[in-house]
């Protein structure tokens, strides 16, 4: 006896896996926290904005009130950001919180949600708790097929999940291919497109994925504050839709669900550009640095627009992985996501990489 009764859904539903936490990492091999480089969660290695860290530590002086939980200021400067009206935005504790509403929205136990083989797997936990099918489509040698995607829709398809560019390969989809997949998804399926590493990607090959709400009213844009604007601590993401959808998420967003800090640190975050433009340049050369050591190693890896690089390791990753966490390296094997001889290596700062790869030409050395 356990003395509840959990819901038949939650028995498909494996935990998410995170990046092994730094404390953690510093007790098990018994390093300095200080020493430890974490290259697993894609986060920041420049931090944030200083401006979002005065606007985050000001609005601790009202800490003991309730946040807005409309987060008006904040929706404002978000719509301001998308070019479309606050109404047609939604705030989340993460953009984690707007892809687990979206689910809860359109999903039920007799519905089919569909998403890319090698996808970010809260798409699937979700989907799952709800009950629906969930599908998942093969890419082809890594790149997403929607093709496929749509060849899976059916009529009980309410969900699609789409990520530009994608977790854990790095890869983007290409403009043309998605308008065009957009044009034939059924009206009353719902593609979430989620673009929590779009800040990285070329301007070339970005899509204007805010215009394209104004001809797809079943599209859902969600942006993330984790990434590129150096957030992950505080939980910070907004979903941008149609008046309707986000009227109707809106009904089971939990009441104050984006704190105090997190809205004033965003809306800061939002105003500093020129943070960002720093942080998505010095993404880009250490990103560069990393391909040219990886194929310097002969190691075969993803072109990533991302702020992380996904390489083959072989057999040893699982090993690799060990021997680099008793070097104080913090890294991403990417078992969970089916990938048992991959690695994910987030970009750090100049210093953290030079540190990544000098213990990495070790640990290959000697395995
Ligand atoms: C593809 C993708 N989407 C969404 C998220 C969620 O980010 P957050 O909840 O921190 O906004 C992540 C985080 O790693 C991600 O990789």
């Amino acid at each position: 006896m356990t003395g509840f009764v959990a819901r038949k859904a939650l028995d498909a539903i494996s935990p998410y896996v995170a990046g092994k936490p730094v404390e953690e990492t510093a007790r098990e091999y018994g390093i300095d926290p200080a020493k430890i480089v974490k290259l697993a969660s894609n986060e920041n290695p420049l931090g944030m904005s200083p401006a979002a860290k005065e606007a985050a530590v000001r609005a601790l002086s009202t800490g003991a009130r309730y946040p807005d939980g409309a987060a008006r200021d904040f929706r404002e400067a978000a719509a301001r950001f998308a070019g479309v009206d606050p109404d047609q935005v939604i705030a989340g504790n993460g953009s984690d919180e707007i892809l687990g509403l979206i689910a809860r929205t359109v999903l039920s136990e007799d519905t089919r949600c569909v998403y890319s083989q090698y996808s970010f797997s809260v798409y699937e936990i979700s989907a799952r708790e709800c009950g629906a099918e969930c599908v998942e489509v093969p890419t082809k040698n890594f790149a997403v097929d929607l093709e496929g995607i749509l060849e899976a829709c059916d009529e009980k398809t309410r969900l699609i999940y789409l990520t530009n560019p994608n977790n854990p390969t790095g890869l983007p989809l290409d403009k043309a291919e998605l308008v065009s997949f957009l044009e034939r998804v059924p009206a009353d399926c719902v593609v979430v497109l989620d673009e929590a590493y779009g800040d990285f990607m070329d301007e070339g090959l970005r899509t204007d994925s805010f215009a394209l709400l104004k001809r797809f009213s079943n599209l859902l844009v969600t942006r993330t504050f984790s990434k590129a604007y150096g957030l992950a601590g505080l939980r910070a993401g907004f979903g941008v839709a149609s008046r309707e959808l986000i009227a109707m998420m809106n009904r089971i967003r939990p009441p104050f669900n984006m704190n105090s800090a997190a809205q004033a640190a965003a809306i800061a975050a939002l105003g500093d550009q020129v943070f960002l433009t720093r942080v998505v340049e010095t993404n880009r050369t250490e990103c560069e640095r990393l391909s040219a050591f990886f194929d310097e190693l002969g190691l075969t890896h993803l072109p990533s627009e991302a702020n992380f690089i996904m390489v083959h390791v072989g057999p040893k990753a699982a090993d690799v992985n060990v021997e680099m966490l008793k070097k104080g390296v913090i890294l991403r094997p990417l078992k969970s996501y089916g990938l048992p001889e991959y690695i994910r290596i987030s970009v750090g700062s100049p210093e953290e990489n030079t540190i990544f790869m000098q213990a990495f030409r070790e640990v290959l050395a000697q395995l």
